[in-house]
């Protein structure tokens, strides 16, 4: 169908599990165990009401806001999601591209199939993107590459994801394993410091990986560190980046209170990687209810963004009302890819910012700051 006809993310996800192959669609729908994190993820907003007020002005709403300081015209960016490339040619650069129409951020993934070079590449003066990093045991790769995206003035912070030291198991992505034979892409963590000279897509997508045996995830997990701890792998990361520093995968009050206290940290995400490494693990909403409950000032000290489970613009706009900055999206992104490349990011992006104004002029709401508690029915005390 013409993408202007897919009208919600359930329908772009639809459209792309037909166009994708079996093995990208069972990498990018898997999550650990039985999904239960992954359904609660998104369940979890729909238990939450909204409280609508009347007789307010919404004539003019906006959805602009700012990221770690930065202007951006919506409070949704794409999350860091391995693999763009198995989803369509247009890869991470056509994310990329779709972003700089909405004025959204991205956070590459240490796992993308393209360069970081080729990926900011084609950027629009000013648009912003984040670096994530999965730290390697051969720490030197991972010096590597935070060397080269300190030369790449686009990446304008580093997201340090912490919730899965190993990767859940999936199952819907290890019975893929004998699904065709390679993946046609390689992840520039496993290109290592070589790719830097390879500006051309194509060069990249030659190289092949031979097929995994515990499926995609498992692949590329190799090599990664599994005994990072707060205190050696912060002062470690401090000396290899000037740029801020946002951990991804806080799951609990306890961890969001400590990350609040290291003044490098600028932002935590409170993300259990789309249900794919602990499953039961809670879903964001749970955990910024446990901030709010015992530790408030973590919201005046550091920028709590949040992930998982976001398929429509009341989501968007109750993880707001609830202290989150911003919200990320995984699987919609690369969905959006499959069902039409760069266009198809472009129309997730279309819909979820169209849905979120809705709900603020429901709200009635014209402005992103005036999002609070009042308007959503939970205790929060
Ligand atoms: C991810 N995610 C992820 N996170 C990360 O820090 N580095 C990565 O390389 C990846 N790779 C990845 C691949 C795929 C296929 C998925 C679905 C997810 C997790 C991602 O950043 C984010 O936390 C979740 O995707 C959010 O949940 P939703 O939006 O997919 O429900």
């Amino acid at each position: 169908p013409p993408l202007e006809d897919l009208l919600n993310l359930d329908d772009i996800e639809e459209a792309a599990t037909k166009q994708i192959s079996r093995k990208a669609w069972a990498y990018y729908f898997s999550a650990s165990d039985d999904l239960a994190t992954k359904s609660h993820n998104n369940t979890a907003y729909r238990q939450i009401l909204l409280r609508p007020r009347i007789f307010r002005d919404c004539t003019h709403c906006s959805t602009a806001t700012t990221l770690l300081g930065h202007n951006v015209n919506v409070p949704i960016y794409v999350a860091p999601a391995a693999m763009a490339r198995l989803a369509h040619p247009d890869g991470e650069a056509g994310i990329a591209a779709a972003c700089a129409r909405f004025g959204a951020v991205q956070v590459v993934s240490n796992n993308a199939s393209q360069t970081p070079e080729q990926i900011v590449a084609a950027a629009e003066p000013g648009q912003v993107f984040g670096w994530q990093l999965y730290v390697q045991t051969e720490r030197s790769k991972s010096e590597a590459m935070l060397a080269r995206i300190a030369k790449l003035p686009a990446y304008k912070f580093l997201v340090l994801t912490l919730d899965a030291p190993v990767p859940g198991k999936r199952e819907h992505d290890e019975r893929s394993k004998n699904i065709g034979a390679n993946l046609p892409i390689r992840s520039s963590v496993q290109e290592g410091s070589a790719s830097t000279t390879s500006p051309d897509p194509e060069a990249a997508s030659a190289k092949e990986i031979p097929a995994p045996t515990g499926g995609v995830g498992k692949a590329l997990f190799a090599g990664t560190a599994p005994d990072l701890t707060w205190a050696t792998t912060l002062p470690w990361l401090e000396k290899h980046t000037t740029l801020p520093i946002v951990l991804k995968g806080v799951q609990t009050h306890e961890d969001a209170y400590i990350a609040s206290r290291h003044p490098q940290i600028k932002a935590i995400v409170l993300s259990n990687h789309g249900g794919r490494a602990m499953d039961t693990a809670p879903p964001a909403v749970h955990t910024l209810l446990e901030i709010r409950k015992y530790c408030p000032d973590v919201f005046d000290r550091v920028e709590v963004w949040v992930d998982g489970g976001i398929k429509r613009g009341t989501d968007v706009v109750k993880a707001l009302c609830l202290g989150a900055k911003a919200v990320g999206v995984g699987r919609a992104a690369l969905y959006g890819l499959g069902a039409g490349g760069k266009e198809g990011v472009e129309r997730v992006l279309e819909i979820l910012k169209a849905e979120t104004e809705t709900a603020m002029r429901l709200l009635g709401v014209e402005r992103i700051e005036e999002l609070g508690l009042q308007h959503v029915s939970v205790d929060v005390t």
